[in-house]
């Protein structure tokens, strides 16, 4: 696995972008070549996967470092089992197919030509390439490097020009304040960090009054049934209101996945107190006709409860 590459020179981005100074997170983007495209060198991380499943405390360090590592492995399987479903420019909210395109839910048509857009959680940039194609000017964010990488290899195989990428903790944004004017982010970073409430106030930090936030997330009613797509995930298990965190950890108790749960409530309470307002909260509806599943996410689910939470929010 080639080493992290250079620093990100403010002037490589399409729009110069003085970084917040005293921020300790490094902005890289992956470096791929030509030679690199029809596979990507093989991941060198030894595979701490499947660890055991508990819910305890997950700091914002642990957190962040399981992700980390564990979008790093899981990186070339996801891309092959949801690459397609994806598409490599299309803007897919989350697995019920819910397409920006009809959606709308960034701006009207025609609203995001000339944008400076944000794509938090970005993984192989799909929906950041979808912007581009509308006229926008996107930054995709990510703190997998591999995932990274899928961008590039994407990139590499459409030619053109490629999405501008940078590795990073969506925690500490490495952008200096008010630098652009549309945030959005499809299932990437919210439910993997402990502290959500820090991560709005960054996000808020980055925009420009007036600027949309957009994000969706597993719909939170979904913690109080088991992640099964069969009847099984039909019956409630756990308490709606444990925010306990859901951990994967190692023989040494050392966390390999974290994910973390937040009510309804809790989601609009950090985004208003992070100084935003809320303009909708979508739950998309199982389309009919839509047999793909995609983990706990299915049809037979689909059509009783929501799976999905978009929050469509304004900086204040
Ligand atoms: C479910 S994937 C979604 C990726 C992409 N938005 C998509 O729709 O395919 C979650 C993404 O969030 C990224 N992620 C997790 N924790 C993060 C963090 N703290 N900061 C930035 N990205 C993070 C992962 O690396 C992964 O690419």
């Amino acid at each position: 696995m080639p080493a992290l590459a250079r620093p990100v020179a403010a002037a490589a981005l399409p729009h110069p972008i003085p970084y917040a100074t005293g921020t300790t997170t490094l902005a890289t983007t992956p470096d791929l070549q030509p030679d690199d495209l029809d596979d990507l060198p093989p991941a060198d991380l030894d595979d701490e996967d499947d660890g055991d499943a508990v819910r305890r405390t997950a700091g914002l360090a642990e957190s962040s470092h399981a992700s980390r590592h564990w979008w790093d492995r899981n990186a070339d399987e996801y891309q092959d089992e949801h690459g397609e479903f994806l598409g490599d420019d299309r803007f897919v909210w989350c697995p019920e197919g819910l397409d920006e395109a009809e959606a709308r839910l960034l701006g009207p048509a025609g609203s995001l030509k000339g944008l400076a857009a944000l794509e938090i959680g970005a993984g192989a940039a799909q929906c950041s390439r979808w912007l581009a194609a509308q006229g926008a000017r996107p930054v995709a964010l990510d703190i997998s490097f591999r995932q990274l990488q899928h961008a590039r290899r994407i990139d590499l195989g459409r030619g053109g020009d490629p999405v501008h990428v940078v590795q990073a903790d969506a925690a500490v944004l490495p952008f200096a304040d008010g630098s652009f004017d549309l945030a959005c982010s499809a299932y990437g970073a919210v439910p993997f960090s402990a502290d959500t409430a820090a991560l709005m106030r960054e996000v808020h930090r980055v925009l420009r009054p007036g600027a949309r936030w957009v994000f969706s997330v597993t719909h939170p009613i979904r913690w109080a049934f088991p992640d099964e797509p069969g009847p099984e995930g039909l019956t409630a298990t756990a308490s709606y209101f444990d925010r306990t965190p859901y951990v994967e950890q190692d023989e040494q108790g050392r966390a390999t996945y974290v994910e973390h749960h937040r009510t309804l409530g809790d989601r609009v309470r950090e985004l208003t107190g992070a100084g935003f307002r809320l303009l909708d909260l979508v739950e998309p509806e199982w389309p009919d006709g839509h047999e793909q599943e995609w983990g706990g996410w299915s049809p037979l689910r689909g059509r009783l409860i929501p799976g999905t939470a978009v929050f469509v929010a304004e900086r204040g």
